[in-house]
């Protein structure tokens, strides 16, 4: 823990502005980086924490066109929307920018062509996927179709969400346009390339050999991937009208890549301050001794620590990430968080639902954290973590000691007497806390530094309740006044170590301590120096609840919130297919269709799909293979009866020969139903027509 860097540069990334924030971008960038940037200054040290709106991209004009507004438009309302979610979250940037700030586009533009004058990008004229209906080029997001590296068919055209490779639009095998669906043709197009693969050997030097092994395991395995596929020349320009104009000449109708420029806003966004506040913002990109970290989720790896560091080495004059640590993904009650799903807690909602409890989701999203591999958030556990941790442990213990301070001495820390084993073992313990709680931290383990915090109010309570001092009170005066002084300065040291996770309940807690009187005093290394904390004499001001339970029916107006976005969801997806081609009627009377009861059903061995039927036709009993496996099971099929086409040839599924179809509809949630003729006095073998 000694030699600390100068000062810290830490980014959160640039949350798009196409939609609010929600609990998974807080659990996976913002809380952790937040954590780390208030502890950092808790230690005195220089630290600059920034982040800000990323407002390009192809995101951002797919939205403005679903609603009919303008790009504009849609950033000025997203980004005023999560800079307050932000700023109610208690997510402690030193500046929240936005890339469509005049600052942003010039750094940016100067970035660019600082490279482009340095020789540093290759020019060239290539031939990129081109809507010939909508009459405009199909860059990243505007395209979608089938992942190269892994087969995702949802593949969007610079990454595949799935496996997280980054790859060139036109890598895409079947590509489809998002815009109107129709099939891209090629058209010739210039653009310029920074080489990737010019900084090959330099990156295997800079992760893979040099030091960087104390990446997380997550970062430093995709970088190892990516770098030993071997990397390739990526443009970072785009045919686009939505973004950085690309400031050369011959280049209209062209705009900077998204994450050439998003990633630029840290810099630009640590000028806004700098020119804010009078200050030199040069350090915090370029001196040495300055140590840079991206805090961000998964799929930003590769932008962070392949291609921005490439960009930033071929300015030459910057320095380079000391660290990235990557969060991976937090599911919400079992499946992936969706903006376009409405499968999501969104920050501002969750302020309406439950006022002035924001450190609660923050509590709950970091002993949750998704550090090292997804994670699921269940309102239950929500409800949970509250009740049983938050109330039942940090809550209860402030709430004794503040009440019976009150009641024993009008509100006055007493002056101890005699310390006896147990105290002074208390003491002891709390004194190790800071230090390990700093060491988790500093290793970017929030959970565990959370849950050794949560240990220090554990050490509280078990302390109030083997000492008794309610118990005391009534035999032994000078006891109960080294219990209660002993319960005050763990209080205290409660006060101080919560701030960088529960920075909302560290404010009331110092108020009801009333620690802003006691000056400086009063930090993280006081607790271990063993300084007083709360001298005797100190008055402690009134109590206030820190917490409060939160019952079931708030949890199940929650959970119902979400089945009804599953609803809506089912029914804005039900897209009814369009009519075929006519058939005459004679084409109709080809087809048999009798009613049949399938009278066994077993699965077919090694499929997922299949069952193997037997059905009774009327006219026999037969085989029939039919792809109804992960919608029924067996037994339930048995005894059903079914509409069956008997007169279609029979076909060999996996060896079986399958004599006939059974028809089927498919309810809004995905699953196969029969049709089901279940009417009285039908009988197998009567015919529909
Ligand atoms: N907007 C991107 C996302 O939400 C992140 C941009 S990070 C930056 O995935 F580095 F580009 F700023
Ligand atoms: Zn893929």
């Amino acid at each position: 823990m000694s030699d600390h860097p100068k000062r810290y540069t830490i980014t959160a990334a640039l949350p798009y502005t196409n939609g609010p924030v929600h609990i998974g971008h807080l659990a996976g960038v913002y809380v952790a980086s937040d954590i780390y940037a208030r502890y950092q200054r808790l230690q005195g040290r220089d630290v600059l924490f920034v982040c800000g709106s990323d407002e390009h991209g192809v995101p951002i004009t797919i939205k403005a066109k679903k609603e009919g507004v303008s790009p504009q438009q849609v950033v000025d309302k997203y980004h005023a929307i999560i800079k307050k979610s932000f700023e109610d979250f208690g997510i402690s940037f030193d500046n929240y920018s936005r890339t469509s700030a005049e600052i942003h586009h010039k750094t940016a533009s100067e970035f660019f062509t600082k490279l482009y004058d340095d020789g540093k990008f290759e020019e060239e004229i290539t031939e990129q996927l081109y809507d010939p209906e909508a009459e405009q080029f199909l860059a990243d997001r505007f395209v979608v179709g089938t992942c190269p590296k892994c087969g995702y068919e949802e593949s969007y055209g610079d990454q595949c969400e799935n496996c997280g490779t980054s790859h060139n639009a036109t890598d895409l095998i079947n590509p489809k346009s998002a815009i109107s669906g129709a099939k891209p043709v090629t058209k010739s197009t210039k653009h310029w390339f920074l080489p990737l693969n010019e900084y090959e050997e330099w990156l295997k030097d800079w992760i893979l050999k040099g030091h960087k092994k104390d990446w997380k395991t997550n970062v430093y395995g995709q970088c190892k991937s990516w770098i030993d596929d071997g990397l390739r020349p990526r443009a970072v320009t785009r045919d686009l009208d939505w973004g950085i104009p690309v400031p050369l000449e011959g280049a209209e109708g062209k705009v900077l890549y998204v994450w050439f420029d998003a990633p630029i806003g840290y810099i630009s966004a640590t000028k806004e301050w700098a020119q804010q506040y009078n200050k030199d913002w040069e350090p915090y990109w370029k001196d040495k001794d300055t140590k840079l970290l991206h805090f961000i989720g998964k799929d930003n790896i590769v932008f962070h620590c392949i291609i921005f560091p490439s960009m930033l080495k071929a300015d030459g004059s910057y320095t380079l990430p000391e660290n990235v640590p990557a969060n991976e993904f937090l599911n919400l009650e079992g499946n992936k968080i969706s903006t376009s799903k409405n499968w999501a807690v969104w920050l501002h909602e969750y302020l309406q639902d439950f006022p002035g409890q924001q450190d609660v989701l923050r509590y709950v999203l970091t002993a949750n954290a998704p550090e090292t591999k997804d994670n699921d958030f269940t309102w239950a556990d929500f409800q949970a973590r509250n009740n049983n941790e938050l109330v039942a442990i940090f809550g209860n213990f402030i709430n004794r000691v503040v009440v019976l301070t009150h009641k024993y001495y009008n509100g006055l820390v007493p002056q101890p007497a005699y310390r006896n084993q147990v105290d002074t073992d208390t003491m002891e313990m709390l004194k190790t806390y800071p230090s390990v709680i700093a060491d988790s931290i500093e290793r970017y383990r929030f959970r565990e530094a959370q849950s050794r915090l949560m240990e220090v109010a554990r050490l509280g309570n078990k302390y109030l309740a083997d000492e008794e001092p309610w118990k005391t009170v009534k035999t032994d005066e000078e006891r109960t006044k080294t219990i209660m002084y002993v319960a005050l300065q763990i209080a205290a040291a409660l006060a101080v170590l919560s701030e960088p996770f529960l920075p909302h309940t560290s404010e009331k807690l110092n108020e009801v301590l009333n620690i802003p009187q006691l000056g400086d005093a009063l930090n993280w290394d006081a607790i271990t120096d063993e300084k007083e904390l709360l001298p005797p004499g100190h008055k402690i001001g009134q109590g206030e609840l820190l917490f409060s339970k939160i019952d079931d029916s708030q949890i199940e107006q929650q959970l119902e919130k979400l089945r009804q976005s599953k609803k809506e969801n089912e029914m804005n997806n039900a897209t009814i297919s369009p009519q075929k081609e006519t058939i005459t009627f004679d084409d109709f009377t080809k087809l048999d269709m009798r009613v049949g009861t399938i009278i066994s059903a077993e699965k077919m061995p090694k499929t997922k799909k299949l069952l193997v039927l037997k059905v009774d036709t009327g006219l026999d009993t037969r085989t029939i293979v039919s792809g109804i496996a992960e919608s029924y099971s067996p037994e339930e099929v048995v005894g059903k009866k079914v509409t069956v086409l008997v007169n279609l040839a029979p076909r060999a599924l996996r060896g079986v020969d399958s004599e006939g179809m059974i028809l089927m509809t498919e309810t809004a949630d995905g699953k196969l139903v029969f049709l089901n003729p279940d009417l009285p006095d039908v009988d197998n073998g009567a015919t529909i027509s």
